[in-house]
């Protein structure tokens, strides 16, 4: 059988590796609630327009109704045969109130329907994602409140650096997670245009208001050019730009939780609730949620590539290569809700082992740089020299397997006889961290009034 929704050009029905490869309701079933939203705000228009008559509208408003709550109940059938979820839509909106279903389509082509279906459900999902950082946020907020003082070792090329605090570490990442958040609004407010009722591409003859129809969606505006409405998908693209920089950012976290957790760091404890047992290794608490955070960052930020991909050959306007839009967002962004969820599950759940990082933070001469500072400030010598000087003396602690703050004052006076006494002050980790008051710097002070000025911001 020839497809009833445009089959009057066809006497045959399509190959069955046709209908396989063609068609897409398995997947864009998802988008049956903007489907009928969108179908619902379209017939309204044409109502008021006066394109259909008020009864006409009606019956098609109350049809989708219906529809929708057999979808949302589990009891509608889907076809395959109708390709995708706007003819299964309206075949059916056909079975119950017949003709005027047929006026539906007036003025529309499935072209600014899904390009309308597609926008409103990322913009829901965006939505949703927003919300989801925010309470991510919250989660490394409360543990930076609770460690604003807590010493650890912080890591260049992942050796001993200088101290900081545990509370600054979480701190570091609620700024890029708001920065996160930020490139969802900026894509947010790009994509809120409404693509309804550029038609095919070219616009339509109908007397129709696309101002209205806009509104009654929650867009901003039309979108101004009916070729570029039916041909862009930047607004998938740019949203999973966001979430790829996004799930760098969860993985390089997860990548920190998976170290931390180790046997070797003990710096962390996760959760019973975020972590798996070995079924041979009884001692084995395994960070698996860090680990499938990590790993699916891969999936996301291929999503972004496949699209990127999909569209970068295609011409003006239409084409079906863009029905391979939806699968790829839909699950780049699932898996983007999912471990945001995760991290903010293992984040709050976290055990902080204060002592096992204050033991970390002060071996690996990790004040060598205090050391150097203090030659500049107490011997006026410049930073290079006290740099070279340092370097000797943490050559004699090296050698000797002690720590800095154990070298005798005689061995330190007999690389550079300008040291004194008072040397001893800058080494130990807190001393560091206190003195590290520079703007954005370390300082449980400087940490402590960052994680204040966020609560303001973030609220509990
Ligand atoms: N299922 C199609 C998609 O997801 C809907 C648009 C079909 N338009 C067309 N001209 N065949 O892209």
């Amino acid at each position: 059988m020839s497809n009833r929704m445009w089959g009057g050009r066809f006497s045959e029905g399509p190959d069955a590796i046709m209908e396989e490869i063609n068609a897409s309701i398995d997947f864009d079933k998802k988008l049956y609630a903007q489907d009928i939203r969108g179908s619902k705000a379209h017939a309204e228009m044409l109502a008021a327009r006066g394109v259909l008559s008020a009864a006409d509208a009606e019956a098609i408003a109350a049809g989708l109704d219906e529809i929708g709550a057999e979808i949302e109940a589990g009891r509608f059938t889907f076809s395959r045969a109708l390709e995708d979820i706007h003819m299964n839509v309206e075949a059916s909106l056909k079975e119950r109130i017949g003709e005027p279903a047929g006026r539906l389509h007036t003025a529309r082509s499935r072209n600014d329907q899904v390009a309308t279906d597609f926008k409103l459900w990322v913009r829901d999902t965006v939505d949703h994602l927003h919300d989801q950082l925010t309470a991510l946020m919250q989660a490394l907020l409360t543990r930076a409140e609770e460690h604003a003082g807590t010493v650890m070792p912080g890591f260049t090329h992942l050796q001993s650096a200088q101290p900081v605090t545990f509370g600054h570490h979480m701190m570091a990442y609620v700024e890029m997670f708001d920065r996160d958040r930020g490139r969802l609004a900026d894509a947010r407010r790009r994509l809120n245009e409404c693509p309804l009722g550029a038609a095919a591409l070219a616009g339509t003859s109908f007397p129709i208001d696309r101002h209205m129809t806009a509104a009654s969606l929650g867009f901003d505006r039309p979108t101004a050019n009916s070729l570029d409405s039916v041909s862009d998908r930047d607004f998938a693209l740019e949203v999973l730009a966001a979430a790829a920089i996004a799930a760098v950012h969860l993985s390089r976290l997860a990548e920190e939780i998976v170290i931390w957790s180790s046997a070797q760091f003990r710096f962390v404890r996760l959760s019973d609730k975020f972590s798996t047992g070995s079924s041979i290794m009884p001692q084995k608490r395994n960070p698996d949620a860090a680990e499938l955070v990590r790993a699916k960052s891969g999936r996301i930020i291929g999503g972004l590539n496949a699209l990127l991909i999909v569209m970068k050959g295609l011409p003006l306007a239409y084409s079906k290569d863009m029905q391979e839009d939806k699968e790829q967002t839909f699950d780049a962004l699932a898996s983007y809700s999912l471990v945001v969820a995760a991290m903010t599950g293992m984040i709050r759940d976290m055990t902080v082992n204060i002592e096992a990082m204050r033991a970390a933070a002060g071996s690996g001469f990790s004040t060598a740089t205090d050391l150097a500072d203090w030659l500049v400030r107490a011997g006026g010598i410049p930073f290079r020299d006290a740099h070279h000087v340092t370097g000797r003396i943490v050559g004699i602690a090296a050698e000797r397997g002690i720590e800095l703050a154990d070298v005798p004052l005689a061995d330190m006076q007999g690389v550079d006889a300008r040291i004194t006494e008072a040397v001893y002050d800058v080494l130990s980790v807190d001393d560091s961290v206190r003195s590290r008051t520079s703007y954005g710097g370390t300082a449980p002070a400087n940490v402590a009034a960052m994680a204040a000025l966020w609560r303001d911001r973030l609220g509990a």
